[in-house]
């Protein structure tokens, strides 16, 4: 539904019907008063963007943010899609946050530490000359949409909690095209780059296990 004229509450509702068609339930709706099933967050919004009347337009981009509650347990995943035809940088900046997460999960295995993931991500992004958000992370998964551990998305490598198979983790590289600030902005959720520059996010579930982890969500290509 990312193309010229679509709202982002149009995407909203179909991605909620979607959810509730699947004997599922949208894990962001009304989660600490969030209004929506779904955070689309375009451009400058780097996340928690509310679906509303706005009107996507060509060369934007659009990151979709979804969570779904389902037989006991939380999934959420998110990616940045290309409303059109969009600039070279910003297809940069889209490819460059989802590899971001692939290099950071090559860690992401038994006897690992949590930070090598983190390490990893931050090296792939700032390599490529963009930021990596602070303020925002990952997080465990399971009964709860948040849980512990935290899982920044940079960091020195060997440190934090070690990985064990059965953990579930969002790992969730939120990347800026300039630099790595951001503003809240008075809606209470709207995250937005301080320099006005694009901003992409990458997100999947993955389950730790003694080899490869498994990807519990696959975001649309
Ligand atoms: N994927 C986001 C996160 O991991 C979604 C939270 S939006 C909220 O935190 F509305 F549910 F808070
Ligand atoms: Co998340």
């Amino acid at each position: 539904m990312v193309k010229p004229g679509v709202t982002t509450q149009e995407i909203d509702r179909a991605v909620c019907r979607f959810i509730r068609s699947q004997g599922a339930e949208p894990s962001f709706l009304n989660y600490n008063g969030y209004p929506a099933s779904v955070c689309i967050s375009v451009n400058d919004e780097v996340i928690h963007g509310i679906p509303g009347k706005r009107v996507l337009r060509e060369g934007d981009i659009v990151s979709v943010d979804v969570g779904a509650y389902i037989g006991g347990y939380h999934g959420d995943c998110a990616a940045t899609y290309a409303c059109g035809k969009i600039s070279e940088e910003a297809q940069r900046l889209i490819d460059v946050t989802r590899q971001s997460f692939f290099e950071g999960i090559k860690y992401a295995r038994e006897g690992g530490r949590l930070s090598d993931v983190s390490h990893a991500i931050e090296e792939y992004v700032e390599g490529n000359g963009f930021s990596v958000v602070r303020e925002y992370v990952g997080h465990g998964i399971g009964r709860n949409m948040h849980e512990s551990p935290e899982v920044p998305n940079f960091g020195i490598a060997g440190h934090g909690p070690k990985l064990l198979r059965g953990m579930t983790l969002a790992v969730e590289p939120m990347v800026n095209a300039g630099t790595a600030a951001i503003r809240q902005m008075p809606d209470g959720w709207t995250v937005k780059t301080r320099d006005g520059k694009y901003a992409a996010h990458y997100e999947n579930t993955i389950l730790i296990t003694s080899d490869e982890p498994e990807l519990l969500t696959v975001p649309a290509p």
